[in-house]
């Protein structure tokens, strides 16, 4: 999609020139409000109709406030001082209005820019594509789930060959937005007038753009919001959000509520993080039974100790007796955790190298992409 801001007479004749879809914006405020509700668009062509301080200003605040987008401007005569100011302003192409060609070029290498240097990724709609849900969960809280969500999310999306949306289902208290340095200028809660309709375009003006390649579904912000969201919504996200990305990393509650139940009936991947301390490792057990009790299938599920180091006067046979299964990262203990949350930059992009980055690095190389997708369950057990 693109955005034309050109009086409607003749955004017409201009639009085939864009390519693939186009919005028309009458003016630049329009085109703003336009780019509130898409996250994840990347080019705006301002017609020569639009004043020039006007399209400066436009492309300037672009440059700051979305990156990633492209400004092209279409000028009815172009002489050097136009174009020393507008390459001032950071518009990447100024065009001749009627040179319908040199627009598209300049449209082409704008949306390349943008994909491949900024990066803010465009999720692709695909019904066939299957992206895999990786849902986080402890049933005791402060276990480390936001950190290894928002970690495990942001190494998935290192590289930009794999596009991740981490989904915030802790509605009450969610600090993925924290944890990353978003703005929740769109949250959960904008899908409420979606609810039973949610397509890929409604879900996508939902997420907030992060990190190359990884985008985020935030919490509600005002409080009272998060009892307005109902599992359905949460449902019905979980089934479009895998058509869109490669991977769906839920961060969630130390609850089993309905809407945790739901990411877990969506999920090909369940995370269950502990702590080596008894009430963790106790809630653990529980969690494991409870997982049994609902016939989830075994080989979904991985164990994650965090704070794996630290020394608290259990014994791994102590740990293993209590777990009975698998223990699939052992994630030590470290300040450098807190520090890179208040920094608002995953330590696994902060320090790569950092044993809590390695150690989570290997869990995604080892047991989310190495191993086969195991089809989700398809009839959803709790809510439609
Ligand atoms: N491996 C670690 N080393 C040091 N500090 C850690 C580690 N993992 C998590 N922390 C810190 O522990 C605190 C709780 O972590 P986090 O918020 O990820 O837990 P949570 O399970 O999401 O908590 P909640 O149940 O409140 O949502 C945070 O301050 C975090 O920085
Ligand atoms: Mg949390």
């Amino acid at each position: 999609m693109t955005i034309l801001c050109e009086p409607a007479a003749r955004a017409g004749q201009l639009s085939p020139a864009l390519g693939g879809d186009v919005q028309i914006a009458g003016t630049l405020a329009d085109a703003r409000r336009m780019l509130a509700a898409d996250p994840v668009e990347s080019l705006v062509v301002v017609g020569a109709a639009i004043d020039l301080n006007e399209a400066l200003a436009f492309a300037e605040a672009m440059r700051v406030e979305r990156p990633a987008i492209g400004v092209v401007l279409l000028r009815e005569v172009l002489d050097v001082v136009v174009l020393t100011q507008a390459l001032r302003a950071g518009v990447r192409e100024v065009v001749a209005r009627d040179d319908l060609s040199s627009l598209a070029d300049a449209c082409a290498r704008s949306r390349a820019l943008s994909a491949q240097v900024t990066g803010v990724p465009q999720p692709r709609t695909d019904e066939r594509r299957h992206g895999q849900v990786i849902t986080v969960f402890a049933a005791k809280g402060g276990c480390g789930k936001t950190t290894l969500a928002v970690n495990l999310a942001a190494v998935l999306a290192a590289g930009g060959e794999r596009s991740v949306c981490l989904v915030d289902l802790d509605l009450a208290f969610g600090d993925v937005g924290i944890c990353l340095r978003a703005e929740p200028a769109r949250t959960i809660v904008h899908g409420l007038g979606m609810l039973g309709h949610v397509d890929a375009t409604g879900a996508s003006s939902l997420l907030t753009a992060c990190r190359p390649g990884l985008s985020a579904l935030l919490a509600p912000v005002e409080p009272g919001d998060a009892e307005r969201i109902p599992a359905s919504l949460v449902t019905e996200l979980l089934e479009v959000l895998p058509t869109m990305f490669d991977f769906v990393v839920v961060d969630t509650p130390s609850a089993f509520s309905e809407h945790v139940l739901a990411a877990m009936d969506a999920s090909h991947h369940h995370v269950l993080l502990t702590t080596p301390d008894v009430p963790a490792l106790k809630n653990l057990r529980v969690t494991l039974d409870m997982l049994d009790l609902l016939s989830y299938a075994h080989d979904i599920r991985s164990v994650v100790l965090n704070r794996s180091d630290a020394k608290v006067g259990l014994t791994m046979d102590d740990i293993d007796r209590v777990v009975r299964s698998d223990i699939r990262a052992h994630v030590p203990s470290s300040r450098d955790v807190p520090i890179s949350v208040n920094k608002g930059n995953p330590i696994v992009l902060d320090l790569p190298k950092h044993p809590v980055s390695e150690a989570i690095s290997r869990f995604a190389r080892e047991h989310v992409l190495a191993e086969p997708v195991v089809a989700a369950k398809t009839s959803k057990r709790w809510f439609r």
